[in-house]
């Protein structure tokens, strides 16, 4: 229990460049204590105490901004920096090492309640893990947000996110589709990963070693001899 929380508060620290210390998260985050009161509430829930469970989660709101329905899933290592707004649904699916900033809704929009026959249909999106939401965006719907998908900042998202894309915008379009699995704060990149623009140059320099070495290969056959091709060397730009 207490390894499962000591490793619930290193996640938080390991995502927030501000946090310093487990004290920290323990005394001054909302996110732990929003979290960890959704675990005892979510297990009323399972075991049938529903009114209880909704109760706690509201005094959890009240104390800590952010509102997290009891009937929702959600993994392990999950994080919501800041937290104050943030709004997740009854059927709401959060996997593994999932990051939120504040005032995120993962809200509805299929009607619930008009019949009883539509109450507790899946209504909610589902984020798989490592997805990482910027502040203020919505997520509204029983779609499926893939693997470390990022959403930018105040988007609106209506539809699928495919693995790794990042979107923007309202509606939410995809501004890149591929993104490193490893965490970066705020859902930007840092300096570390492979720069696009290098990666072209690379692929282009590799492209024209090859013709080149083509070209060496033709003038060989055609002065009767085969000349050896020069080994592909990646070449300074200035070159
Ligand atoms: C979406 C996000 C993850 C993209 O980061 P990135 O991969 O570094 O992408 P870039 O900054 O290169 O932006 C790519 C394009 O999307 C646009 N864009 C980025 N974030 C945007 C946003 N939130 N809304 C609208 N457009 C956005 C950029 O202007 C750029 O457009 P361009 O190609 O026409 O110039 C990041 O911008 C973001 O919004 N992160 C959330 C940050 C946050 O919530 N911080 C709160 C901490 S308290």
């Amino acid at each position: 229990m207490f390894k499962i929380i000591r490793h619930e508060i290193d996640a938080m620290i390991a995502r927030d460049p501000a946090a310093r210390s487990r004290l920290e998260i323990i005394l001054c985050y909302p996110a732990f204590h929003a979290i960890m009161g959704y675990r005892v509430t979510h297990w009323l829930w399972q075991r049938g105490f529903r009114i209880v469970a909704r109760f706690v989660s509201q005094l959890l709101r009240w104390f800590t901004g952010i509102e997290i329905h009891p009937g929702a899933t959600i993994g392990k290592r999950f994080f919501i920096d800041h937290g104050m707004g943030v709004v997740i649904g009854e059927t709401a699916e959060i996997g593994d090492d999932v990051t939120l900033y504040q005032g995120v809704t993962l809200g509805g929009t299929a009607p619930s309640v008009e019949s009883d026959g539509q109450r507790g249909l899946k209504r909610h999106p589902t984020l798989e893990d490592g997805v990482i939401v910027g502040s203020g965006a919505q997520i509204l719907g029983p779609f499926t947000v893939r693997r470390n998908a990022r959403i930018g900042g105040n988007a609106v998202v209506l539809a699928e996110v495919p693995e790794g894309a990042t979107v923007v915008g309202i509606p939410a379009k995809i501004v890149r589709r591929e993104t490193d699995d490893r965490f970066c704060a705020y859902g930007t990149p840092s300096g570390d990963l492979p720069d696009p623009v290098a990666r072209a140059l690379e692929d282009l320099t590799r492209e024209v070693q090859g013709l080149r070495n083509r070209v060496v290969e033709l003038e060989g056959e055609k002065a009767g001899g085969a000349a050896r091709p020069e080994k592909p060397r990646i070449v300074a730009a200035s070159e």
